[in-house]
């Protein structure tokens, strides 16, 4: 989604942009722009040359004239093409007025309409340009730069993150959001804005969150919050553990790698110092007391992409350990089906950003119908983490690479450890059990170190198929959301035809699609449905597809079966899934890079989607 940067008091203004927008660019975007503020005029640069147009803008911000106070923006496309004249900043008439938005102006085209009657024109065929001139009618009337915006935002509807310069006041930036993230940054004699932690990283530690329907004025060393109605407000301070290098690629060829790499750490980290002296587990975080878990009747788990597919596996955890009921939804379709939720019932959302708009709505509507909610999510702070009830944080540190690695691993043992707090509280689990299950998540680790050493071998693989267009991603029970994510993987990273199917579905339709050239990757690690799971390779092996199986060490039924095998090593039936995905990322990886194509930022996608 699209990126904010912003500073004011600062003689590096152009490269502190130029530099922050390049760390957003992980965000996913297809166009850039920066815009800077002096005395009389505003001075703009904007690029639409897909993912290498932040290059682009340095190369032009060469030519930046001195200034202290601009603006920068990755835009990600939703009204109007990726095109330079629908990059942001985007200005009024009398380009006075610049402006960068994230989010969507839901009646855009109502405003649009009244200012061409009041004569403005129209440069872009963005939502975002009303803003620019909502501005310039107001400061026309006499208001200041900050008044001005703060009337505007009160004729709009819809989402947004935005922040505003004006050559009538060139030292000041105006920002506000409403759904969708902006952190704060202070030192002395300069202030900085963003839409995301990594763009803040090291330049300093003086973080603040700016909350909904919220407005901020930065001036060279002061910020002044105040609510869109005018009240003052002291703005919350971030805490941030990430360091600039957790947040850079570290000698590793892109991000997803590096990640990929990270996996062991992050299940480690996500474990640590979960169990007390006396050997229970408390999850301290998530503000649950011992009493409101006992009695939870359900659990509502609702999430978007990979994210849903720890959900998914979540759901097997609860329901086997804590003999709860769970359901799992898509994040975007559970508010608007008028869900039926008791007040016992506790609702999480998994996020690895903590920003999906989607997932946070979806919270939003969970509550309101009397849930207690849980956020689980890999960023301190975020607007999940600070709207739920309690918060269970992933503890994998940035992750930059569009597609989700470490963070669904983290997610799936945090999940893991919800499960089994619940069982410990209810008692569906005696100690004993319960200690032999977090035995076996400490030794996933040195598991996914394993997996991790066979890269090679899934090269192999990924060479072997590599003219291939169709693959089909099977599973039973908990390697059907491992088959999920399998082909999530392969068709953000490659473009290629994927899809995710319960194995048992197969025969219901979708083998009509399979014929020699057809590839079927499969999860054969051992579950309960292992058999009846070997029947539907065969009756996908009679249609000529190639089968690739994502198998246990030494099983040689598995490699009697498959073209070729993936070999993991065996985990307690409800683990398997964190390292069964392992071979299928590498695959994806692998894959993409044979087909060249950029696996840290994948055509189209954002790595965090703050639209609905
Ligand atoms: C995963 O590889 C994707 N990039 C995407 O599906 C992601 O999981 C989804 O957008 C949810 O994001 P979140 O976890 O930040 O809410």
């Amino acid at each position: 989604m699209c990126g904010i940067i912003g500073a004011t008091g600062r003689s590096d203004v152009a490269e502190l942009l130029v530099e922050g927008l390049e760390r957003l660019e992980y965000r996913g975007y297809d166009s850039a722009g920066l815009v800077l503020s002096g005395p009389g005029s505003l001075w703009r640069v904007r690029a639409a040359e897909g993912t290498t147009s932040v290059g682009a803008l340095r190369t032009l911000a060469a030519d930046a004239p001195d200034a202290t106070t601009g603006l920068g923006h990755t835009r990600w496309a939703t009204h109007g093409q990726p095109a330079v004249e629908n990059a942001h900043p985007l200005f009024d008439c009398t380009g006075r007025v610049g402006v960068v938005h994230n989010g969507i102006i839901e009646n855009h085209a109502e405003l649009q309409a009244d200012l061409l009657a009041a004569g403005h024109t129209m440069a872009s065929a963005t939502d975002t340009e009303v803003l620019a001139h909502l501005i310039e009618a107001h400061m026309a009337s006499g208001l200041g730069l900050a008044e001005s915006v703060r009337a505007a935002l009160g004729e709009v509807r819809g989402s947004f993150s935005i922040a505003v310069v004006s050559a009538d006041e060139p030292d000041l930036l105006v920002a506000a959001r409403r759904n969708t993230p902006l952190i704060l940054g202070l030192t002395d004699g300069a202030a900085l804005l963003a839409s995301d932690i990594p763009a803040l990283l090291g330049r300093t530690e003086r973080l603040f969150v700016l909350s909904d329907d919220q407005l901020a004025e930065l001036r060279p060393g002061s910020i002044r919050v105040t609510t869109l109605d005018g009240r003052a407000v002291d703005p919350p301070a971030l805490s941030v553990d990430w360091d600039l290098a957790a947040a850079q690629k570290g000698g590793y060829d892109d991000f997803m790698s590096k990640e990929i790499r990270e996996q062991p750490r992050a299940v480690a980290d996500t474990l640590l110092d979960r169990r007390r002296p006396d050997g229970r587990l408390a999850l301290d975080e998530a503000r649950l007391t011992d009493a409101e878990l006992r009695s939870i009747t359900r659990v509502h788990i609702v999430a978007c992409g990979s994210s849903y597919h720890a959900a998914l596996l979540a759901r097997f955890a609860i329901e086997h350990w804590a003999r709860v009921a769970a359901d799992v939804e898509i994040a975007s379709e559970f508010r608007y089906r008028e869900p039926v939720l008791d007040p016992e019932a506790l609702a999480v959302g998994v996020s690895q950003s903590g920003e999906s708009l989607d997932t946070l709505l979806a919270l939003r509507e969970a509550r309101e119908r009397g849930a207690r909610v849980l956020g689980v999510t890999n960023v301190v702070d975020s607007s999940i983490a600070r709207e739920a009830d309690g918060v269970l944080y992933t503890r994998a540190g940035p992750e930059i690479c569009v597609a989700a690695t470490k963070t669904l691993l983290a997610q799936i043992v945090a999940l893991d450890l919800l499960a089994l707090t619940l069982a410990q509280v209810r008692e569906t689990r005696s100690p004993s059990e319960i200690s032999a299950t977090l035995d076996a998540l400490q030794r996933l680790p040195a598991a996914l170190e394993e997996v991790l050493s066979r890269a090679k071998e899934v090269d192999d693989v990924a060479a072997a198929l590599a003219a291939s267009r169709d693959f089909f991603f099977i599973g039973r029970n908990v390697g059907y959301p491992v088959a999920l994510e399998g082909a999530l993987k392969l068709k953000e990273l490659s473009y290629l035809h994927a899809e995710g199917y319960p194995a048992g579905e197969l025969k219901h339709g979708p083998i009509a699609l399979l014929e020699p050239g057809s590839v079927v990757i499969g999860i054969a690690t051992r579950n309960p449905l292992w058999e009846k799971f070997r029947a539907n390779i065969a009756e996908v092996k009679s249609r000529g597809a190639t089968v690739v199986l994502v198998a246990n060490d030494g099983d040689e039924a598995a490699e009697e079966l498959a073209d070729h095998v993936l070999w993991v090593p065996e985990a307690e039936h409800l683990l398997s899934p964190v390292l069964d995905i392992v071979p299928l990322q590498l695959f994806a990886y692998r894959l993409a890079r044979r087909h060249g194509l950029d696996v840290d930022r994948p055509r189209n996608l954002a790595k965090t989607v703050t639209v609905e």
